[in-house]
């Protein structure tokens, strides 16, 4: 059990400096749903001075040195390990997560700052280009660079609420643009423990602000012109809406999924399965990539159903503190009656509940559904919670084109031992990744990562983040 005990308050970060405001948010242990502490919260004032600062700030973040950069990421690297049981524990109460979800994703945010810190002194440095190809420009040459797009707004979400948080500040600090970020409400606390780490940095007055509020506050962070970037994590109904409101800016948006799996006959069920019962279930199935649907060929379809549901079966809901918890609870309430009013649904519209399907509390079992019409939420929009649908198919093509029905594309699986069907897969599946003989659920840190279709636009992994920050200048010399 860790010792760590939460403060009775924490201040937000405005201009890299910890303030006190006129309004707190609780934050609750999300198995307990006793409250825990209370962050401060950011108004329109607050939010407009992080916005200013920020554009202050500009130049000299441009101004850093890459070896400055690298020094406030490793900074950050070292403290994080440093800090590893606290952030754990944050994780296990704010976030739900079981124990060990909770160390990976530390890990992960460690790693994250360290590949930051690795990307910085290899940026892209530009190329020199002979401008000489029409006889006007026979004097002229070039040269580009890289330079910050300038102040850059950042939304995250509450599932990976260090590491997908690290996926916007870590490029951010890279780029050399100043971030105002927005943590999800749920989940504030460990953003501002990363705010705590920045503000020990040398990073310049206003280069960062981390500010709590509320959904209907951060709209400034979607319309402010004074933002050159808007990065947003979460779902794809505010994702697309926040696109349509957000102006002249970029806009990047990581948004949801209902990841397919294929098995193909000539997989190992038993070496498969742990994979996939991780992929369908791990943090209460509450990521972007989890397994929400599994297609297996007819011919193996009976036998991965019979194993895959007696694992499935296995999984009770259950403390996040347990070593040995997979499924803890979901997010809130509302979410889990959310999904269990699918689940009833599907249900009613002719599924099978194969394994679990009861709610109690925030507490919904594993569960294993078959026979699910694609008329039914559960099929056709992001589940975000432990559950997962079987469905039969009898041939590759076919297995393809039920991954590519989904109005999402986020990443799918393939299990087979056969070069072709791999190559055809990732040619064909329309996703922004393919992931062969593992699930969909599968990321490191440095690949693109982002979808296609209502799954979002634009790539996170660090190099790729940093290029969306940065944008091309041109030197043109005439001789
Ligand atoms: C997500 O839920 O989009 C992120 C998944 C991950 O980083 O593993």
């Amino acid at each position: 059990m860790s010792t760590f005990t939460f403060p009775n308050q924490y201040p937000l970060y405005l201009a890299n400096r910890p303030v006190i405001s006129n309004e707190w948010l609780d934050v609750t242990d999300k198995f307990s749903l006793k409250k825990v502490t209370q962050v401060a919260l950011a108004d329109n004032t607050i939010i407009n001075q992080a916005i200013d600062a920020a554009v202050k700030a500009e130049k000299p973040m441009a101004q850093l040195k890459a070896f400055q950069k690298q020094a406030i990421l490793l900074h950050c690297v070292r403290r994080f390990t440093e800090r590893f049981d606290e952030l754990t524990e944050v994780l296990v109460v704010e976030g739900g997560k079981s124990l060990t979800s909770a160390k990976a994703e530390v890990l992960r945010l460690i790693s994250t700052f360290q590949l930051a810190a690795d990307a910085v002194t290899q940026l892209d440095k530009g190329a020199v280009m002979p401008l000489d190809v029409t006889e006007t420009a026979g004097r002229y040459r070039g040269m580009t660079q890289r330079v910050p797009v300038g102040a850059v707004s950042l939304i995250s979400p509450f599932n990976f609420p260090l590491n997908l948080t690290a996926h916007k500040i870590a490029p951010a600090i890279a780029a050399g643009c100043p971030f105002v970020l927005k943590p999800a409400s749920l989940t504030p606390v460990s953003a501002l423990i990363m705010a705590e780490v920045l503000a020990e940095t040398d990073l310049p007055i206003g280069a960062f602000s981390i500010l709590p509020c509320h959904r209907e506050g951060a709209d400034l962070f979607v319309t402010d012109d004074r933002f050159k970037l808007l990065s947003f994590t979460g779902s794809d109904k505010v994702g697309w809406d926040m696109k349509a409101r957000a102006g002249r800016k970029k806009v990047v948006l990581e948004l949801g999924g209902n990841a397919a799996v294929i098995v193909e006959p000539d997989t190992d069920i038993d070496a498969a399965l742990d994979r996939l019962i991780t992929g369908a279930f791990i943090q209460s199935g509450q990521v972007c990539i989890s397994v929400q649907r599994i297609l297996a060929h007819q011919d193996i379809y009976d036998e991965l159903k019979t194993k895959f549901v007696a694992r499935a079966k296995l999984l009770t809901p259950a403390d996040p503190h347990f070593a040995s918890t997979v499924i803890g609870p979901m997010i809130k309430e509302k979410e889990a009656e959310r999904l269990k009013g699918w689940i009833d649904d599907a249900v009613q519209q002719g599924a099978s509940v194969l394994a679990g399907g009861h709610l109690n509390g925030v507490l919904l079992e594993a569960t294993v559904l078959e026979n699910v019409p694609d008329s039914a939420d559960v099929y056709q929009n992001e589940a975000f919670g432990p559950v997962v649908i079987l469905e039969k198919y009898s041939s590759f093509e076919e297995a393809l084109e039920l991954v590519n029905q989904s109005r999402f594309g986020l990443q799918a699986g393939l299990y087979t031992q056969n070069l072709n069907k791999m190559l055809k897969a990732w040619d064909e599946l329309h996703v922004g990744g393919v992931i062969i003989n593992d699930v969909p659920t599968f990321r490191v840190d440095n690949m693109p990562y982002g979808g296609v279709k209502d799954s979002g636009l634009g790539r996170e992994g660090i190099r790729f983040a940093i290029a969306d920050m940065t944008e091309e200048r041109v030197l043109v010399i005439k001789q």
